[in-house]
């Protein structure tokens, strides 16, 4: 167990006739970074809640750098620290006095303190900003100050509740190369939640899938993909520029088809099983008069990997998000590379 950095068993949340986290068992090794991904309300930050001691169990058990949750709850908080998805802090005092305030509840020297607070600063590129109001940051430069103050006692592990959830696509790009180097130069463990299948394709050595309060899947993002690749699930991105509502209700309809999104306008995500899915496809886009400007079969992503586990999308459950977590994944950073046929 001396290189596991969090253990549970059966690790169970209700609140009422609600199982928010549902008999989770989950090892955590040391220097690792482990995603939770799954979409709003599957219980990450419930889960997350538990092991930082902020609420009791109903059940099950869990222990955090070998202290147990509930009975060395104080033990477990000085190892760890928090990016709690609510920011807490106040804007009327400064990035500085925000940061010692902190770092006084959690009893830090006040001289080491000070050294610390300009070294995190000068980090995340906010050492000219120290003196200003919180209240006039944008929210990005607020998450970087939230993300900084869970580093101040220095904790082995780190919890990162959506660290970059609602951040412009800059911030987004710093708070992961941050999350990273964290990993990489000071060998932190980083507990990370996201809906965001392309932020666990990147940061995480390995990724729990929750849904509904259960782990579902649990493994490397590779054998995950593995996982849809072997049950033979294609990924079609078809650009129609006629595109009509019968074509879609058309694929939706035919045997083989799991999911048809539309993107936009003129842009169809297909995903479907079996051999001949993709002349399946392109037979049933031309029959209705369909002209293919472009079409491409995808590698599996994280997303197929969801579906296929939990027969849903997850873009579905996670509306108004759609936009910028498509944007993602074909940016310059994005992990799925197109097979063009
Ligand atoms: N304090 C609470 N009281 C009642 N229900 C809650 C409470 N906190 C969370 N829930 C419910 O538990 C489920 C899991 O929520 P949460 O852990 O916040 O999910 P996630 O972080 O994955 O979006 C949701 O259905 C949510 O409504
Ligand atoms: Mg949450």
């Amino acid at each position: 167990m001396d290189n596991m950095a969090i253990v549970t068993e059966g690790l169970t949340k209700k609140f009422k006739d609600l199982v928010a986290v549902d008999h989770v068992d989950i090892e955590v090794k040391k220097g690792e970074i482990f995603g939770l991904l799954g979409p709003n309300g599957a219980g990450k930050t419930t889960l997350i809640r538990m092991l930082c001691t902020l609420t009791y169990p109903t059940e099950g058990s869990a222990s955090v750098a070998s202290y147990d949750i509930v009975k060395e709850a104080g033990k477990v908080r000085e190892h760890i620290g928090l990016v709690s998805e609510k920011m807490i802090m106040y804007d009327r005092l400064t990035a500085f006095e925000n940061l010692k305030l902190f770092g006084k509840l959690c009893n830090i020297p006040k001289g080491t303190l000070q050294k610390r607070i300009d070294e995190l600063l000068k980090l995340v590129h906010m050492e000219k900003w120290a003196k200003s109001q919180i209240g006039t940051f944008s929210t990005g430069m607020k998450q970087r100050i939230n993300v900084i103050r869970a580093l101040l006692n220095v904790p082995e592990i780190l919890f990162m509740d959506e660290p970059t959830l609602g951040l412009d696509p800059q911030s987004t790009s710093e708070i992961r190369e941050f999350i990273r180097n964290l990993n990489v130069k000071d060998k932190a463990t980083i507990i990370l939640t996201t809906h965001q299948m392309i932020e666990a394709d990147m940061l995480c050595d390995r990724v729990g899938i929750i849904d509904k309060g259960k782990i579902v899947a649990l493994d490397t993002p590779r054998n995950l993909k593995r996982i849809v690749a072997g049950a033979d699930m294609t990924s079609v991105d078809v650009d129609i520029p006629n595109l009509t509502n019968e074509m879609v209700t058309t694929l939706k309809s035919l045997s083989g088809v799991v999911s048809v999104v539309r993107e936009h306008e003129t842009h169809l995500l297909i995903r479907a099983r079996g051999e001949d899915a993709f002349d399946m496809i392109i037979d049933s886009i031309r029959q209705n008069g369909g002209k293919i400007a472009s079409i491409k079969s995808l590698e599996p992503s994280l997303e197929d990997v969801y579906l296929h586990i939990t027969g849903k999308e997850m873009r579905a459950d996670v509306k108004g998000k759609v936009k910028s977590f498509q944007g993602d994944g074909h940016g310059p950073m994005g992990g799925r590379r197109s097979r063009v046929r």
